[in-house]
């Protein structure tokens, strides 16, 4: 296992970030630590984190504690980090971000992102639990002044690269328009079902590496209520039956369509044997004829919708410029 190759794509500051990487929103404490040492010794060398997530102090025990017992160097591993949105004032960014560092056990992060595009107020509780006039919203000139705090980040060293989540064609364009540096990457959701094939050209044609979260759908989160067309990815049977034809799962074929792309996948386990699997999904070689029968099953429907952030009033339509919604 640990010869197994995954290949990288190279970021517009010219280092390189492996197309595969381990994803940990909702992986439990008491779970996490061992997921991500498990990962990293069967050759995982990318993590995906975020303060938000509240594990990264279990992921920085276990990223010690791999890197101390040889089982990686910290050279080798691709560590991603998000700014939540209550600390975008200028103020906030680089606290939030040493406290990143502190509970990752890290001097750097390879990449920090602005996690989504919205500023809420500072120390206001986590999605879910927000109440109206907690959440500032959206604006150009908002996410102009916290990035010039990402650019200081990146100056500094603190984080090796920067790039946003959870951005539009629209909001990109507005930054680009006031950014000294071009964010190396927009994370997104994408998957067969929802590919955003449009924010991927434009990604593509401004340099920003395009990364999908929810690579496999999101199976333990269930499809869009009540949205007409939506539904379980993995029971999709062009995925079914190629996975029969290949001899693989779902989550495989998903992954090796994604891959055949040199799209960035970060799917979430805390099962070691879907963390081998997964990583296995890069052995897996798609015909051209399969690729495209799984381009032909795009729903243009989102799963995370990001409701918690809409500001009142706000419909998911206004939110995501009428993309996938
Ligand atoms: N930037 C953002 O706003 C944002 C939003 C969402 C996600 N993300 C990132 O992207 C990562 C991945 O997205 P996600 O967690 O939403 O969804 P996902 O990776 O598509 O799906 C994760 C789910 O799939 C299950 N699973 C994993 N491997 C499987 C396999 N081989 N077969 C069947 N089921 C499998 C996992 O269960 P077990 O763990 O129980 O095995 C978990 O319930 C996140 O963890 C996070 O790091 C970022």
């Amino acid at each position: 296992m640990t010869s197994l190759q995954v290949e990288n794509v190279q970021l517009n500051t010219g280092a390189k970030m492996p197309l595969l990487g381990l994803g940990t929103w909702l992986s439990e404490k008491g779970k996490v630590g061992e997921a991500v040492q498990e990962a990293l010794k069967i050759g995982y060398r990318h993590i995906d984190c975020a303060h938000i997530y509240g594990n990264e102090d279990e992921i920085g025990e276990a990223l010690a504690a791999s890197f101390t017992g040889d089982v990686a160097k910290r050279c080798d591993v691709f560590v991603t980090s998000k700014l939540w949105s209550t600390d975008f004032a200028p103020g906030d960014v680089e606290p939030a971000c040493r406290l990143t560092l502190k509970n990752l056990q890290l001097n750097y992060v390879d990449l920090y992102l602005l996690h989504w595009p919205v500023r809420c107020r500072h120390g206001c509780p986590p999605p879910g639990q927000l109440a109206d006039d907690d959440i500032i919203g959206y604006s150009p000139e908002l996410i102009a002044e916290t990035w010039k705090e990402m650019e200081k980040l990146q100056a500094a060293g603190l984080v090796k690269a920067i790039g946003v989540s959870n951005f539009t064609i629209q909001q990109l364009t507005a930054l680009l328009e006031t950014a000294d540096t071009v964010p190396a990457v927009n994370q997104v959701e994408s998957h067969p079902h929802f590919q955003q094939n449009a924010l991927k050209e434009f990604c593509s044609s401004k340099g920003i590496v395009f990364e999908a979260y929810s690579p496999l759908g999101a199976p333990s989160r269930p499809p869009r209520a009540k949205k007409e067309g939506s539904a379980v990815l993995l029971e999709d049977e062009v995925l079914t039956s190629l996975s029969e034809k290949y001899g693989c799962s779902p989550a495989q074929v998903s992954l090796a369509w994604a891959y055949s792309k040199k799209i960035v996948t970060i799917p979430k386990t805390v099962t070691p044997a879907r963390l081998k699997q997964n990583l296995e999904s890069v052995t897996v070689k798609l015909d051209d004829e399969d690729i495209k029968k799984i381009d032909g099953i795009d729903k243009d429907i989102r799963l995370l919708y990001g409701g918690w952030a809409h500001k009142k009033g706000q419909t998911a339509h206004d939110f995501w410029g009428g993309s996938g919604v």
